[in-house]
């Protein structure tokens, strides 16, 4: 999909698709529409209140050489990056089930009109993909282009906010891909080759450990569940290293190409969705690819381990053992507490490099969608000042993430009576055991913990948000990033 910016008055956009943006809280047409018979029906269907602007809204409107495809924003002055988003993912997803030619996006004319923009062309690249990467007959499709209009002199924006969401969008939908990719084609080994060829397309370097390798490190967690399948584990390293003597930051992700549970058997319904257990470390590399692109003057580190659960005739037993990178042992009462198992030798590892904070990022527990629901990430760390910077991006991101605690007591529950832990702590709290869990293996990096187990998926098809994988995150890490580069690392 093309994306041009161009500068017109709205009767004379050349386009058959026009995508325009209303508030809720103001009568009569967009200023950019007075006079045009567009603006006369908009104005129409507002006084019927048949359109009322409420944010996602939306009403396609068909004139004899135009459509119009109105999209509520919500009131003016609460307008942010999350309504922008999604409102252009409703939009876009209502009129992309066929191929389109150009489509033209009337910007809003708003104080923040770059940051909106960003916003609302990312929605537009998600909008136009879907979950069927495999239908005979593709049923959703990118525009030929999109042209972003600025009528209004107002606010004018810049070609490089359009670039930066082009890239952003597209790593979403990086993610989504890879999420969305059947587990029988996304092997550890396959996924890391795509992995590779991903971040040597965006000048990431990249290194990839095969299992002789992660065993030569004493990787005991990630050894320890790839040892029921028949597909070997591989543990991959991204580096982006454009912040000179900045310190580092480092992602790592849960990458769980299949969980059945292991011995812990998952019943089959539990199992339908486990091809996306790797969305961490999708995150993490299409951030990265996003990050890279866009050459931020950052250091980021990436560890992603992957590895499939399964129960093959080595698989780990429960009563096993298991020793870490880091010395520690763990004993394994449930083979599908899994995640934390791989983490713990990924976190590991990354706090040996000294990086000055750590981020990981774990489809880890459905406690944490009992507690939160489906929508809401648990944030968790052992740092407030990094806690609060992420959760300020969300905000401006509409992605949501929810403070958990970390209280000591919860480490109790971890206790063994064989090993230094055991991998499941007890009937209540099953996010914290696990955040607590993974705690161990930090030391005294600054560090958080987003479980996305409900915010990584969407298991039905929603006028805001597609089925399947959601590529969560990726907007808020990248913003993330880019602010930490401002602050100077
Ligand atoms: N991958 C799952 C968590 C999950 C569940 C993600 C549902 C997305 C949707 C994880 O490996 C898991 O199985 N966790 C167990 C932990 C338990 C055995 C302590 C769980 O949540 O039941
Ligand atoms: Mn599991
Ligand atoms: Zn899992």
């Amino acid at each position: 999909m093309k994306i041009q910016l161009i500068r017109q008055s709205v009767d004379a956009i050349p386009s058959r698709w026009i995508i325009l943006g209303i508030f809720e809280d103001e009568s009569g047409p967009p200023r950019d529409l007075a006079g045009t018979s567009v603006g006369e029906t908009v104005d129409r269907l507002r006084a019927s209140k048949d359109i009322s602007g409420s944010s996602g809204e939306v009403t396609v409107l068909h004139d004899p050489v135009v459509s119009v495809i109105v999209v509520g924003l919500g009131k003016k002055d609460r307008l942010d990056g999350g309504t922008a988003f999604y409102a252009m993912v409703a939009a876009t997803k209502r009129i992309a089930g066929k191929p389109r030619e150009d489509v033209a996006l009337v910007l809003p004319d708003v104080p923040d009109r770059a940051a909106i923009a960003e916003a609302m062309i990312e929605g537009a690249i998600v909008g136009t993909r879907g979950p069927g990467l495999k239908l005979a007959e593709p049923n959703r499709h990118a525009f030929r282009s999109l042209s972003i209009v600025v009528t209004s002199d107002g606010n004018p924006i810049e070609i490089d906010s359009i670039r930066r969401a082009e890239v952003i969008g597209a790593s979403v939908n990086l993610a989504r891909d890879l999420v969305n990719t059947p587990p029988g084609e996304k092997s550890p080994a396959r996924l890391a080759d795509q992995i590779r060829a991903v971040a040597e397309e965006a000048g990431l370097s990249v290194e990839i450990w095969d299992a002789d390798r992660i065993r030569a490190e004493r990787f005991g967690g990630l050894l320890g569940v790839a040892a029921g399948s028949d597909e070997p584990p591989r543990f991959v390293i991204l580096r982006h290293g454009k912040g000179g003597n900045a310190p580092t930051l480092a992602l790592v992700g849960k990458g769980v190409t299949f969980d059945s549970g292991g011995l812990s058997l998952k019943p089959s319904a539990s199992m339908e969705d486990m091809k996306s257990d790797m969305t961490g470390a999708a995150v993490v590399v299409s951030t990265l690819q996003a990050v890279a692109r866009l050459g931020l003057p950052v250091n980021v580190a990436g560890y992603l381990a992957l590895t499939e659960n399964m129960t093959g005739g080595h698989a780990m037993k429960l009563g096993d053992v298991l020793t870490m990178r880091n010395g520690k042992t763990v004993e394994v009462l449930n083979t599908d507490a899994e995640g934390r198992l791989i983490l713990a030798d990924a976190l590991s590892y990354a706090a040996e490099h000294s990086p000055a904070r750590i981020i990981d990022l774990a489809t880890l527990t459905g406690a944490c969608m009992v507690a939160l629901g489906p929508q809401i990430a648990g944030l968790f760390g052992n740092n407030d000042p990094l806690c609060e910077e992420l959760q300020k991006v969300t905000q401006r991101t509409g992605e949501r993430a929810w403070r958990m605690p970390l209280d000591d007591d919860f480490k109790e529950m971890l206790k063994s009576q064989v090993a230094d832990l055991k991998n499941i702590g007890g009937k209540w709290g099953g996010a914290i055991t696990a955040a607590k869990f993974l705690e161990q293996f930090v030391g005294s990096t600054p560090w958080a913990h987003l479980d996305i187990a409900g915010p990584s998926w969407s298991d039905s098809d929603q006028p805001r948000r597609d089925a399947g994988g959601t590529g969560c995150f990726v907007r808020t890490l990248v913003r993330f990033i880019a602010q930490t580069a401002e602050n100077g690392g």
